[in-house]
């Protein structure tokens, strides 16, 4: 019996997967709110290196990783493959349950794939500070881990609410050197405005997209970073799904399914990009399922419209054309802090559209008791954002339980969940709240879109 399956050092992967050029349509492209007319890659300089604007745009469908980015994935990258054995014992079914662990990273999840990445292209362009946003603190602790790399200070806004609940990872974050603020705050036009409506405000990713933007286009020296959404983040991540072709090939399996949770898609696409390329290009041995999961709270892939909307609240970012729930909506404070956001990525959200994603959201009660079961069976107690996906495998399972089929499941265990154990104790204690969908809210907030941008479809 082989519980995980561990790849050498020299079969980390040597380029990135570019979905843009397989896509079944062209992306739409950014939309510039102001004039109507589509983005050019100069408008974003102010935000963002050059290395990865063209990144952003590329119609390459392999991009090398530099040495590097490499030299420092080594710190925890090949990461493993583990056959879940105790859990298909636990749940008695005939299925496979594949997880590929991204909690091994030194900041505890798949987001410094990315943050490194862009990390090392910032510096190489002489930018001497990067400023981001981050909602349960993951993403943020992942650019501090990376920028310290490179010699860049980094600021962090991190979303009130989180910044309240997670103070160990605000900890982690000013260990690697950074600087966290929590947002809305007074550092910014954008925050003072917002507070002075509502000096509660819980804050949400929009809120601090906005002040993470507004700092940046503000001060010379310093670029933005965002951790999901854009294509070259989620190309980062197909790192992961690279490794895990070959480590499903040393098994001996092919997923039926794979599964992942999406806050703005990172995670789930770094799994599931590649072997949507397999399935493109004819090598795959069998139709596979791609499954988005989402919490009932910030259901944007499930309940919301796919449609041209900002990135953030204050509407500094171009229009992305995605599914969202319209950028004002402010999700319920949920413990996976980094699913509280209103969109999904372009290149998802196309695939959605055209039916090759299915997406399914769950409440967050529901979903803590799956992570528990899970933690119980292999041991891991899983980031809530994961806890997501673990509910769907297990649903997945039972229905191959019920079918009896050997259906084979993977899924991205995109973090681990050992800075979190504050959600988990209110989950013990039964205070967590299930936050059904606020559809009432998310039906406003959508007419509010339509009506600020009645030319766009
Ligand atoms: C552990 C973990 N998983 C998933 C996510 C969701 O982000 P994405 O959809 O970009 O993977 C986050 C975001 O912070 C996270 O920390």
């Amino acid at each position: 019996m082989i519980k995980k399956y561990i790849l050498d050092e020299n079969d980390i992967p040597r380029k990135w997967y570019n979905i843009l050029p397989d896509l079944p349509e062209k992306l739409p492209m950014p939309i510039n709110p102001m004039t109507g007319e589509e983005i050019r890659e100069k408008d974003l300089e102010p935000i963002f290196p050059k290395e990865l604007i063209k990144q952003e745009f590329s119609s390459d469908r392999w991009i090398d990783i530099p040495t590097e980015v490499r030299d420092i994935y080594l710190l925890w990258r090949p990461t493993p493959l583990m056959r879940a054995y105790r859990l298909e014992e636990m749940l008695k079914t005939p299925a496979k349950i594949f997880y590929k662990y991204e909690g091994v990273s030194p900041p505890g999840s798949h987001k410094p794939n990315t943050a490194v990445a862009q990390a090392y292209y910032s510096a190489k362009e002489g930018v001497k500070r990067l400023t981001t946003e981050t909602g349960a603190g993951q993403w943020g602790s992942a650019l501090a881990f990376s920028t310290m790399f490179f010699g860049m200070k980094a600021t962090i806004y991190m979303v009130k609410v989180s910044y309240e609940q997670k103070p160990y990872r605000r900890v982690l974050m000013n260990i690697w050197g950074a600087e966290v603020i929590p947002s809305p705050s007074n550092r910014t036009q954008v925050g003072r405005k917002i507070l002075e409506e509502d000096p509660n405000n819980p804050g949400s990713l929009g809120i601090a997209i906005s002040e993470a933007l507004e700092d940046a286009v503000t001060h010379e020296d310093t670029k933005y970073s965002l951790g999901s959404v854009l294509n070259h983040v989620l190309m980062h991540q197909t790192i992961v799904g690279l490794e895990a072709l070959q480590q499903m090939d040393a098994a001996g399996y092919y997923p039926d399914i794979v599964i992942g949770c999406v806050g703005g898609g990172s995670n789930f696409a770094g799994i599931f990009f590649p072997f949507y390329y397999m399935s493109v290009s004819g090598k795959a041995s069998k139709n596979t399922r791609f499954v988005a999961v989402e919490p009932t709270a910030s259901p944007s892939l499930t309940k919301g419209i796919y449609a041209y909307d900002h990135g953030d609240t204050a509407r500094l970012t171009p229009l992305l054309k995605m599914y969202t729930l319209g950028h004002d909506f402010i999700p319920p404070p949920i413990h996976a802090g980094g699913l509280r956001y209103h969109g999904a990525a372009p290149t998802i959200s196309l695939l959605k559209k055209e039916g090759i994603v299915e997406s399914i959201a769950y409440n967050q009660v529901e979903v803590f008791e799956a992570a528990r079961l899970f933690s119980q069976a292999e041991g891991i107690v899983v980031a809530p954002e994961t806890a997501h996906a673990v509910k769907a495998v297990i649903d997945e399972a039972l229905k191959a339980k019920k079918k009896g089929e050997e259906t084979v499941i993977l899924f991205n265990l995109s973090g681990h969940g050992l800075l979190d154990l504050a959600a988990y104790q209110a989950f013990i204690e039964n205070k967590l709240p299930p936050y059904e969908y606020p559809e009432e809210k998310i039906r406003e907030s959508i007419k509010y879109l339509k009506e600020l941008y009645p030319w766009i479809k």
